[in-house]
């Protein structure tokens, strides 16, 4: 369990993956992310014993906030691609809970992320992809010490547009711990 100031993240298991379908059809919550076909239960089943098999540090993590005695489930984060010799990283987050948007979940889990990342896996440099579509997120990131380095041009199609994605990116010796 990685504890925050008003969530946690911990280890998915296999009775989240119903709450996991419902978020990702939801077209709100996936227009900021890579998926665009509807998924059913099993594509979540096949997408979960897959996710088993990868290294242990790149498993999903289940956000959840403390609502009285109850922990909730908010949404998933983790990180990916994991390159041991350039300890490096890229991180991916999304609140399925739409009625938390704006209310700075997204930026204390990253923060979470990269504390975790840099101080429990060591990697020096943590990045990831955002839509220019996406302001909210961008705000999130960039709140959190995330830096713009570069564009990669109409590379996503959505909604019958192209459109850019921005890569950001926190190295260690940037990072401050207390950064929001
Ligand atoms: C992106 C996401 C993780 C951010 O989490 P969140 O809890 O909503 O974000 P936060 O509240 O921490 O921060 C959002 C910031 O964006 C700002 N913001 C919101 N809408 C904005 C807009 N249209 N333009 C500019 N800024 C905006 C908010 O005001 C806030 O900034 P502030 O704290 O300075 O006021 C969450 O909204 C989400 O999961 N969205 C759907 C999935 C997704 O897009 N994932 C990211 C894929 S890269």
């Amino acid at each position: 369990m990685i504890q925050g100031k008003r969530i946690r993240l911990r280890a998915p298991t296999r009775t989240d993956i119903p709450q996991f379908v419902a978020w990702l059809n939801d077209s709100e919550v996936i227009a900021g992310l890579m998926v665009s076909l509807p998924m059913s239960l099993e594509d979540e089943e096949a997408w979960f014993t897959g996710m088993l098999n990868r290294p242990l540090a790149e498993h999903p993590l289940v956000i959840e906030v403390q609502r009285g005695e109850e922990w909730t489930a908010v949404g998933n984060c983790g990180f990916n691609m994991i390159d041991w010799r350039a300890r490096a990283a890229e991180v991916g987050i999304f609140i399925g809970e739409k009625s938390l948007w704006n209310q700075g979940y997204g930026s204390e889990a990253m923060t979470l992320l990269l504390k975790h990342g840099f101080n429990t896996l060591n990697l020096n440099r943590i990045a990831l992809d955002v839509y220019e579509t996406n302001p909210r997120a961008i705000r999130a990131y960039e709140k959190v010490g995330f830096v713009h380095e570069g564009r990669k041009r109409q590379a996503m199609y959505k909604d019958g547009s192209y459109i850019d994605i921005l890569i950001m990116s926190v190295l260690r010796s940037e990072w401050k711990e207390d950064q929001e």
